[in-house]
């Protein structure tokens, strides 16, 4: 298996006609990685119905720095606006936030003029995040406590979560009335002890996010924000970028709890 969930090149050859050599694509998502091969590779051949064109105004880098992570951050906060999340509602949480949605979230919340709260395990990535954008910078000690009861005082509008468990019940225990978590990843843990107080006595919801099997119109849509409206000036900043011969001592890092940011992997020469 070819890992690699992200890609985007040029096409060389095509059977189908929505594509031509020459024309630019990008995938997200699907079995790419999983159970078909996926990006690590100079070519790849994949399914015509996985393939987005690149919105103008997008490159091809700036979609990979952005890649499943930062199509799920955008999708997570497509989700708690179309829940109703304004603005003047309140602070945002955004967790894990040195990682890939995390940081992603926090760049394209705090360019949309949201009053951001970044949670991070690495206090060292504290002047990272109020660069991108945070206004406070909470430790993963305090998001991811045991509760001590089962609802805690109100305090963020709404919430971007990769990481789910304890921090996932921490944030239910604390969202405004009427608020939401967009609920993406699992890097705190898949299980969710709580209670229904947050849904029952604060009208709390969780939203759940997929970007693997986003169908294709909401893909497209979503990207040509991700050009638009939800460009984060930012996203260069928290990208590096490596050559292929360089992935695996990169994956030990991202397995260590090192990851930061978003990296580009630069397949060809
Ligand atoms: N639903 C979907 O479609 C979708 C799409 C993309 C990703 N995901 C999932 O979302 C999660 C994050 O993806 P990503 O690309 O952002 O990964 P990532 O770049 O590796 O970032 C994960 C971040 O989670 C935090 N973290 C790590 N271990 C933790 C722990 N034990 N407890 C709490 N936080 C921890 C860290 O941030 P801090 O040090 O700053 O806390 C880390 O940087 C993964 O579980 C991934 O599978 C789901």
């Amino acid at each position: 298996m070819v890992p690699g969930i992200d890609l985007a090149g040029t096409v060389v050859a095509s059977d189908d006609p929505r594509f031509r050599p020459g024309e630019q694509v990008l995938a997200t998502g699907y079995d790419l990685g999983v159970s078909h091969w996926g990006g690590f590779a100079e070519q790849a051949r994949v399914s015509a119905d996985w393939l987005v064109k690149p919105p103008a105004g997008l490159s091809l880098r700036e979609a990979m720095a952005l890649g499943t992570a930062g199509f799920t951050a955008a999708l997570s906060i497509v989700a708690l606006e179309h829940h109703g999340l304004g603005r003047g509602d309140g602070p945002v949480l955004v967790l894990g936030a040195s990682g890939g949605v995390g940081s992603v979230a926090v760049a394209i919340l705090a360019a949309r003029g949201f009053e951001v709260h970044a949670a991070t395990g690495k206090p060292e990535e504290a002047p990272m995040l109020r660069e991108l954008g945070a206004t406070e910078v909470l430790t993963r000690e305090e998001t991811s406590a045991e509760p001590g009861r089962p609802l805690e005082s109100e305090r963020w509008a709404a919430c971007v979560d990769p990481v789910g468990g304890a921090a996932l019940a921490f944030a239910l225990r604390s969202i405004r009335y009427g608020g939401a978590v967009a609920s993406s990843g699992l890097t705190g843990g898949t299980d969710l002890h709580t209670t229904i107080f947050p849904f029952i006595l604060r009208g709390v919801s969780v939203l759940g996010i997929d970007s693997v099997q986003t169908p294709m119109a909401t893909r497209r849509a979503v990207w040509e924000r991700l050009a638009g409206d939800l460009r984060s000036p930012a996203l260069d900043h928290l990208t590096r970028e490596i050559t292929l011969d360089e992935v695996d001592a990169h994956l030990d890092d991202v397995l260590a709890g090192r990851g930061r940011g978003r990296t580009v992997v630069r397949v060809g020469g």
